[in-house]
């Protein structure tokens, strides 16, 4: 291929040339192939530590990549080439050997095809670059079975926000021993340098692949440094190969927050909940409730492994070790808790704006902006500029540890146990505040016909509704028919005391397009609802959907008269737009297919239906 003329594949003993530091014999020959095939300058084994982390960083500034942010400690602005800000969904695949097994909501190409095609772009890739190793754990070190990931990476940025994101280095490698199982994620940012051609800020590629092979246990990704595409131990590994590892074994990896939420009487509680990208989870994972007394504490803000402890409770797990957040929106009224995370430091911002005081800004961090700023372009940016000076899918890249809020048990290898689960998406229309499931077929069924408009944090059109059943829809690494039935399989085990589930919406809309609900720390009053309803003590009433709290039963004490008003029209469970509903959601089912569709779900929506046309 061309590259192999332009980028002579050097001394094939490099592999060797490093020092590797693990005897790990999987990892040691993977290493060698990767790098005979890809070509790199050189090979480091990254160990975490400070000294690496420093070394890193000023790499990157030298490079131009990174500009330390003098306003806040060891932290750094960067901006991304401008054709990589999001996931790339339509060049993200599951290469299941059967078609079949991706099912209808994945892109699929044979895996025999994708490892020739992606051979050939990743043959010479690395030249003139330093390939990292780095071993990671998804989950606390201390787990009863630690599900480790090692990455191949040519990209300094991911080396560090791989550093932030996960537990990594040393005391990985040192547990990764003998024939100990991982998964392997090669990465490559698709940019060969020839001897003596600079290198750019951004390096990537035009073409880009995020492949994912079940059966192996492996990801390949190439052409992009996005966080989603690249740090591959978040959405790749701890969603895709995870969901597949926990229908293999008998759990669930979810794109979940999780929450500890003490009510003022000390009761403490676990929730969990699925929004999609962009709405909302990290927020509701850092809330600072508005109701006094009571008190809520981090877990997770966007992965939760969820396996069955001994009391037949679902015990959930953070996989992650940082946030990687969306910036805009995020300020002291609406997460404090995010900002004193970030103002720690050690952090890592992509493609929000840069102040002439040296620190970030983003659209929603004040309430006026700067009078000038530099754009996430890189461009003067001033309040006439007419155009927003941070990305829209623009990041904050930071360890959980900083974040005030953080529970002591974050930690904690046995997880915590759930109480409730909250599905929500984006809607202007027709999905109420919050409704009660009946049961646990009937919550996997609102799961499952979950919908969303679009955000920012995948490429694409912005705003159109979709069906993004359990907001995994990016993020199934098998069928989605399959994944409903381990979803129902759940309530057939053995003494399973499952949560309750509920499905909210923060972003219902009235007629001229204001939200009908503060959102934020007032989502607490919701929640407080909910956790009522598991002790039988909340007033509901009945609808074609669920159970919706009257207006009486929620607490509004304190909130805005403006938002008491518009409380009903939060709460409404329209039939006519029910009906439209209804429509939408017979296409969506239609392409699952047939025989994979379990049962019980075409059985829940025909229940539906009659309950729509008896209202
Ligand atoms: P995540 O990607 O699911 O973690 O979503 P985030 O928590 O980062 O939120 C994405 C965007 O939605 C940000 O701009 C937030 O400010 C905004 N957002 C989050 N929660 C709420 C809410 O309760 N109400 C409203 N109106 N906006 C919210
Ligand atoms: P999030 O995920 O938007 O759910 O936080 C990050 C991503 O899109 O890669
Ligand atoms: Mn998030």
């Amino acid at each position: 291929m061309f590259r192999k003329e332009r980028f002579a594949v050097p001394d094939r003993s490099l592999a060797a040339v490093a020092t590797a530091t693990t005897g790990h014999p999987g990892i040691l020959s993977w290493v060698a192939e990767v790098a005979e095939l890809t070509a790199p300058e050189r090979i480091v084994y990254c160990d975490g530590s400070r000294e690496e982390w420093d070394r890193l960083t000023a790499a990157l500034v030298a490079k131009g990549t990174f500009v330390p942010l003098p306003a806040k400690p060891n932290s750094f602005w960067c901006v991304s080439d401008p054709d990589d800000v999001a996931r790339v969904e339509d060049r993200t695949f599951i290469c299941s050997e059967h078609e079949g097994d991706a099912g209808p909501t994945n892109n699929w190409v044979d895996p025999v095809d994708m490892r020739t095609v992606m051979t050939e772009h990743y043959r010479g890739a690395m030249a003139g670059r330093t390939m990292y190793v780095i071993a990671y754990c998804m989950g606390p070190l201390e787990a009863a079975e630690p599900k480790y990931g090692v990455q191949i990476t040519d990209s300094e940025y991911v080396a560090v926000s791989m550093q932030i994101m996960t537990r990594s280095g040393a005391q990985v490698w040192e547990k990764l021993t003998g024939d100990t199982e991982f998964v392997k994620c090669l990465h490559s940012v698709g940019a060969p340098l020839a001897e003596g051609q600079p290198d750019v800020a951004w390096p990537c590629d035009k073409t880009k692949y995020i492949a994912h092979f079940p059966e192996t246990r492996t990801i390949w990704s190439y052409g992009s440094g996005y966080g989603g595409n690249a740090l591959l131990g978040k959405k790749c590994f701890a969603l895709r190969i995870a969901s597949v590892l926990g229908r293999d074994e008998g759990w669930l990896a979810e794109h979940m927050l999780i929450l500890k939420l003490t009510s003022p009487q000390d009761k403490t509680h676990y929730i969990a909940a699925a929004f999609p990208s962009s709405c909302g989870k990290t927020n509701l994972a850092m809330l600072e409730p508005t109701l006094p007394g009571w008190k809520a504490e981090t877990v997770g803000d966007d992965i939760a492994w969820m396996r069955f402890g001994a009391d037949g409770r679902l015990y959930a797990v953070n996989p992650e070790a940082g946030f990687f957040g969306v910036a805009p929106g995020t300020g002291t009224k609406t997460n404090p808790n995010a900002i004193a995370t970030i103002e720690a430091g050690n952090s890592v911002f992509t493609n929000t704006a840069f102040t002439d005081d040296g620190d970030v800004w983003w659209e929603g961090l004040t309430e006026q902006p700067p009078a000038h700023l530099i754009d996430w372009r890189g461009e003067e940016w001033t309040p006439e500029s007419g155009s927003p000076a941070a990305h829209p899918n623009s990041r904050y890249c930071t360890p959980v540890e900083q974040c005030p809020s953080v529970a002591p048990e974050w930690n904690d290898p046995r997880g915590v146990p759930i109480s409730a689960i909250f599905f929500g998406g984006r809607r202007a229309t027709t999905i109420p505040l919050i409704a009660e499931s009946f049961d646990w077929a009937h919550g996997v069924f609102t799961a499952s016909v979950l919908s969303s408009e679009t955000t920012a944090a995948a490429a694409g059109a912005v705003g159109v509704v979709r069906r993004d059943p359990m907001a995994m829809l990016p993020f199934l690494g098998y069928h989605v028919g399959d994944y409903f039935a381990h979803w129902l399989a759940m309530a057939e085990r053995e003494g399973a005391q499952l949560p309750k589930i509920f499905q909210v919406n923060w972003f219902r809309r009235s007629a001229d397009g204001k939200f009908l609900w503060p959102g934020f720390g007032d989502n607490v009053r919701v929640l407080k609802w909910a956790l009522e309803r598991l002790d039988g003590n909340a007033e509901a009433e009945r609808t074609p959907i669920g159970f919706v709290p009257t207006a009486a039963a929620l607490d509004l004490d304190g909130l805005g008269e403006g938002y008491r008003a518009l409380i009903g029209a939060a709460l409404a469970v329209d039939v006519d737009e029910w009906v439209h509903e209804i429509a939408s959601i017979d296409e969506w089912y239609a392409t699952i297919g047939g025989n994979r569709l379990p049962d019980a779900l075409r059985a829940e929506l025909a229940a539906l239906k009659l309950r729509l046309a008896e209202a």
